[in-house]
């Protein structure tokens, strides 16, 4: 059945590519502004830094399998080391089972090998994670916790039917953490833009972790700034005139209901008032809007998950059908000894949903 051939993804690969996207699933799978085609140039050439790594095989014109690896500096003990997150890894249907995954994820390791790209990371679904745990992959250290706030009890506790007590039980919670969702006044605004000293804080931030990506400005009006790529809102923390904290969240609707999540939350850890402020803009921004409830996923012993509590968000186990936040890793250059960092537990990580392909 295979007379097929892998190449690495060029440019003009585009069409070819976008029509598989779109054939094979609903590809992104979240809202963002123009077409596919632009949401490929946004991901795979706007993105600042190095080049991506991609391989698909086609049968004649048509691509019938594709993986991928998007270069991040991500900071391990602070110094940076070239990764590359591992994404947009499918098979067509009908031409699953013949090893074509594995092949494309074989030869996106070799290149980003000889790209310099030292450590390749993913956050997969559950056929993926037997792929890559297959392929040598390990999972990191890491306990992340879906956080939750229900905005709107009447309408969960009435969809789920739990009953008034628990409905009422709830209320009474959020009236009494109702402190903890206070700003200090003028604080938080929202922006359009990052500020110029965000690098600054986000430095000062990510000196507290031994794993984290680089969120440089580059990166941060890539990703979030640019509509092809995804619709965010930005709320930034300035203290004395200087950056102290920002909040990136998304507003959208799954069928029904409404929901926010908070995909990154940065700050300085020495001014509580900061963190607060944050997520009580981010929470008045939802009741405003008609989010039903507020989401964030993180990691369990993160220094920020206080804040979130102190607010009123309580961890929800995902259902059995929905996808878990886990970090997979594989050394692919020689330097797979400096990785074993990565196994230690305890390991203090800053990875948000932003920081994962699922967005
Ligand atoms: C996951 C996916 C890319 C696999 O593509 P494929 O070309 O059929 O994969 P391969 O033939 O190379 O299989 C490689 C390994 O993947 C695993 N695998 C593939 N399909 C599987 C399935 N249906 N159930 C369980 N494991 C499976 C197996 O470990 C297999 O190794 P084995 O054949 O020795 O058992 C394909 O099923 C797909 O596109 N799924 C939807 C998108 C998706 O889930 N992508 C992963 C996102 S992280």
């Amino acid at each position: 059945m295979l007379s097929v051939h892998t190449r690495p993804v060029l440019p003009e690969d585009r069409q070819g590519l976008v029509l598989f996207f779109k054939e094979v699933m609903d590809w992104p799978g979240f809202e963002h502004t123009g077409s596919v085609a632009d949401y490929w140039d946004w991901k795979y050439i706007r993105k600042p830094g190095r080049g991506s790594v991609g391989y698909a095989a086609w049968s004649g014109e048509k691509a019938v399998s594709h993986a991928s690896a998007s270069p991040v500096s991500l900071l391990i003990d602070r110094k940076a080391v070239g990764s590359g997150q591992l994404g947009d890894l499918y098979t067509r249907p009908e031409y699953r089972g013949n090893g074509l995954a594995e092949r494309m994820m074989e030869r996106v390791e070799e290149r980003a090998a000889a790209d310099g790209i030292e450590l390749l990371y993913a956050f997969p679904s559950e056929i993926g994670y037997r792929l890559v745990t297959k392929r040598g992959f390990w999972e990191a250290p890491l306990k992340f916790s879906q956080y939750q706030l229900i905005t709107n009890p009447s309408m969960f506790f009435d969809q789920v039917s739990l009953g008034p007590i628990k409905k009422a039980a709830y209320r009474a919670m959020l009236a009494l953490r109702s402190p903890a969702r206070r700003s200090v006044p003028g604080m938080v605004k929202e922006v359009s833009l990052f500020p110029a000293d965000i690098d600054q804080m986000t430095e000062r931030f990510e000196a507290n972790f031994d794993l984290t990506l680089r969120h440089d400005r580059d990166y941060l009006d890539w990703r979030y700034t640019d509509p092809d790529g995804g619709r965010f809102r930005t709320l930034v923390a300035t203290v004395d005139g200087q950056t102290a904290g920002c909040a990136i969240v998304r507003l959208y609707s799954d069928d029904g209901p409404r929901y926010m999540d908070i995909v990154d939350l940065m700050a300085d850890l020495d001014r509580p008032a900061v963190a607060q402020s944050l997520v009580a803009e981010a929470v008045r921004i939802a009741v405003v809007e008609n989010i039903d409830g507020v989401q964030t996923w993180i990691p369990s012993d993160h220094p920020l998950v206080p804040f979130l509590v102190r607010a009123g968000f309580i961890v929800r186990t995902p259902l059995v059908t929905e996808r878990k936040l886990r970090l997979l890793c594989k050394a692919v250059g020689g330097n797979a000894p400096a990785l074993d960092d990565l196994r230690r537990p305890g390991l203090r990580a800053h990875i948000m949903l932003g920081d994962t392909d699922w967005i």
